[in-house]
């Protein structure tokens, strides 16, 4: 029997976009299970503005529809999580060149740190390649309709923040 193949789609998720949607579910094509895994502030520079259970539960709204995507969160080194999840695959997007550099520096760390562990990139859509959960906070804060970039669960907690997001 061959075992399931689970892949590990890591990120700060604050909130999820469709772009990271659209990565995730093509990414499904090769995996059997993802684990969509918020990494905790601790071990990230940047503070955020959905907790990470927020974030967490938005993920799940996201993929009612497919019992293959798990959402969870993860403290620690990613390496660590992946090989307690049984998870040989990291899955990133690639947006633009300029996402280039520290996601190859980060493939390189994971791969030093854990030899069994491939980073796998996914080219977005070109529609989203332009698109970052700040940005969408921040349009969203101002006003703007953020419509397009995220899914319906996401919209409503945005509009539940400002009042005027998406009209
Ligand atoms: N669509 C839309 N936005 C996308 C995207 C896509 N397909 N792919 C990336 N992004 C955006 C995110 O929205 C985020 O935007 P923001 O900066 O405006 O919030 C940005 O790209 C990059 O964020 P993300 O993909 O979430 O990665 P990150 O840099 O926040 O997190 C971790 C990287 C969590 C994977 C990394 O820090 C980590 O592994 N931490 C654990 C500790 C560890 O192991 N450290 C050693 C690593 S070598």
């Amino acid at each position: 029997m061959t075992h399931p193949r689970t892949a590990i789609c890591p990120g700060s998720f604050d909130p999820i976009t469709v772009g990271h949607e659209e990565i995730i579910r093509r990414s499904l094509k090769f995996a059997d299970r993802i684990l969509v895994a918020v990494a905790h502030r601790a071990t990230q520079a940047k503070q955020g503005m959905f907790s990470v259970e927020e974030r967490i539960q938005m993920i799940r709204e996201v993929f009612t529809d497919e019992p293959r995507v798990e959402a969870g969160d993860f403290t620690g080194l990613l390496v660590d999580f992946a090989r307690d999840e049984g998870a040989h695959l990291i899955i990133r997007g690639l947006r633009a060149v300029s996402d280039f550099e520290y996601e190859f520096q980060m493939a390189l760390m994971n791969r030093e740190l854990c030899a069994d562990l491939e980073t796998v990139f996914l080219t977005p859509n070109v529609e989203h390649s332009f698109l970052s959960s700040s940005l969408v906070r921040e349009v969203a804060s101002l006003g703007g309709d953020v419509r397009p970039f995220v899914a319906p669960p996401v919209l409503e907690r945005l509009r539940n923040r400002f009042a005027t997001a998406g009209g």
